[in-house]
């Protein structure tokens, strides 16, 4: 099973130059909490953008480059499509935690969107996608200081 783990701001935004637009500690939490121990796909970007595999999940980086080198606990995506379609229907829940483009190509494929929405707006250069909300159902619910985390699945 495939879930989007993203924050967005009311306009949708995501990022601005390469980094996140915002500073909230408790969706950082959050997101770990989320993710910790399961598989989590990124783009390359993303990827440099943060810097480090994030400690205590595997890590996949999706890439065009097939020349990329591969460190410990780092393992290359080339083919995004083909792993997308052999991971839609398994029982694991992995984590695609971004950018932009790679939320594009995997949104068809995704049964959950856990959707952290700021509630203020930020400048932003980079944004989710546009998606239908018709097509999900709300499952879980939580408010906190500064956003207020959704969790949707595909009907
Ligand atoms: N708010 C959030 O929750 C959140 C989460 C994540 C990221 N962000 C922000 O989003 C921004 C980065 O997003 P982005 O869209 O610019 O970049 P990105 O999606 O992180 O990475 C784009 C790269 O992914 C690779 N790629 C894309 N599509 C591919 C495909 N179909 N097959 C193989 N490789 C593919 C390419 O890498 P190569 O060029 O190496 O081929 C491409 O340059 C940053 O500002 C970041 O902080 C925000």
């Amino acid at each position: 099973m495939i879930t989007l783990i993203v924050a967005m701001d009311p306009h949708n935004g995501i990022g601005l130059d390469g980094k996140l637009p915002w500073h909230i500690k408790d969706d950082l939490k959050l997101f770990k909490e989320k993710t910790l121990n399961h598989k989590v796909v990124m783009g390359r970007k993303t990827f440099e953008s943060i810097g480090r595999p994030l400690p205590n999940r595997k890590n996949y980086i999706v890439t065009r480059n097939n020349q990329m080198s591969i460190k410990e606990n780092l393992t290359i995506i080339n083919d995004f499509e083909d792993y997308l379609k052999n991971n839609e229907m398994t029982d694991e829940e992995i984590f695609v935690i971004g950018g932009a483009e790679i939320y594009q190509v995997a949104l068809p494929y995704a049964k959950r969107l856990a959707i952290s929405r700021v509630n203020k707006s930020y400048t932003c250069d980079t944004f989710f996608p546009l998606f239908n909300l018709n097509k999900y159902k709300e499952i879980e619910c939580k408010e906190f200081d500064e956003f207020k985390f959704i969790l949707l699945e595909k009907m």
